[in-house]
């Protein structure tokens, strides 16, 4: 029953400002006393510092931008969460772009031999930087977790398991880079798109997500790209794709989550409300937190 809040203003990954206020905006909605209330002893371990770029560091032979201070960043990220799950703390990191899940998930890992990851986006994250069309690390960020990438990257977090294809399920795709359609098929990842949650609906979506992710797994990881989310109802995103999940699907897919007891990390990434209108989408991010951490209406 103990929750640690961890911020991380990172922006480097998408390569565009605004997505660093995110950890901010979404404790302005009122994250910390929403999840008091649900029970949780509840920790602020404020913010990582992520510094300033002049401009991107150039890799030798790749397209990947602000390499060494994103890696810095998550390496950082990954003692962090290590250390808090030692000390049998709940680790829910608040973003910043997804280039940051790679340091939670290195950090999860060193203490879980298989791990299931539910990725929630309207985006594979699965480029490298032969495949990426931008060079962005975010847009990178599950193929480093499954060990595909830049050794700086696959190496954070030192010597540890990675996640294996097989049990991550990715949830509300609608925008795949042609390297990533192949990159899925070949290894096999299970993916939800749209169409899967148009046909059969999200609540049997997200069973059989969790069957995927808990199925030889010791934990599920919820890595939640607000972009999942439609902009209708999350326009305070960098890249927002059309005719996403509803909000309301959304905030029933964390409460199937909630339900199964399996989830031992989770991370909510990508809101910039200088997108946004009345911090709508940080708002839309705390409800789906307090449901996936086991809100009830009722
Ligand atoms: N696929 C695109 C790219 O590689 C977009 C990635 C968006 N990722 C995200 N985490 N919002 O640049
Ligand atoms: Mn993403
Ligand atoms: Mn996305
Ligand atoms: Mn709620």
């Amino acid at each position: 029953k103990n929750v640690s809040i961890i911020g991380v203003p990172m922006d480097l990954g998408a390569d565009r400002r605004g997505v660093d206020m995110g950890p901010s905006a979404i404790r302005c909605a009122g994250l910390e006393p929403r999840l008091e209330q649900l029970g949780y002893a509840v920790r602020d371990e404020g913010d990582l510092i992520v510094r300033r770029a002049k401009a991107y560091s150039a890799v030798p032979e790749s397209n990947l931008k602000y390499l060494y201070e994103i890696v810095r960043v998550n390496e950082e990220l990954a003692d962090t969460v290590s250390d808090l799950i030692v000390g049998g703390r709940f680790p829910l990191v608040l973003g910043g772009d997804h280039s940051i899940a790679i340091g939670t998930l290195a950090g999860v890992l060193r203490h879980k031999e298989s791990l299931g990851v539910i990725w929630y986006d309207s985006h594979g994250d699965v480029n490298t930087a032969d495949t990426s069309p931008s060079g962005n690390i975010h847009g990178m960020a599950l193929a480093v977790a499954m060990g595909y990438g830049h050794p700086a990257l696959t190496g954070i977090g030192g010597e540890r398991p990675k996640v294996k294809p097989e049990h991550v399920a990715i949830v509300g795709a609608r925008s795949l880079d042609p390297g990533e359609r192949d990159f899925l098929k070949a290894k096999g990842v299970t993916v939800f798109t749209m169409h899967e949650v148009d046909r059969i609906g999200i609540s049997r979506v997200m069973e059989q997500a969790l069957e995927v992710a808990t199925r030889g797994t010791d934990g599920v990881h919820v890595s939640f790209d607000l972009d999942g989310v439609d902009p209708k109802d999350a326009p305070g995103v960098g890249t927002p794709v059309l005719a996403g999940i509803s909000l309301r699907e959304s905030l029933l897919a964390m409460e199937i989550v909630s339900d199964a007891n399996v989830v031992t990390s989770a991370e909510f990434v990508e809101v910039n409300p200088t997108l946004d209108s009345q911090n709508q989408t940080a708002r839309a991010a705390v409800e789906l937190i307090t449901s996936l951490m086991g809100e009830k209406i009722l």
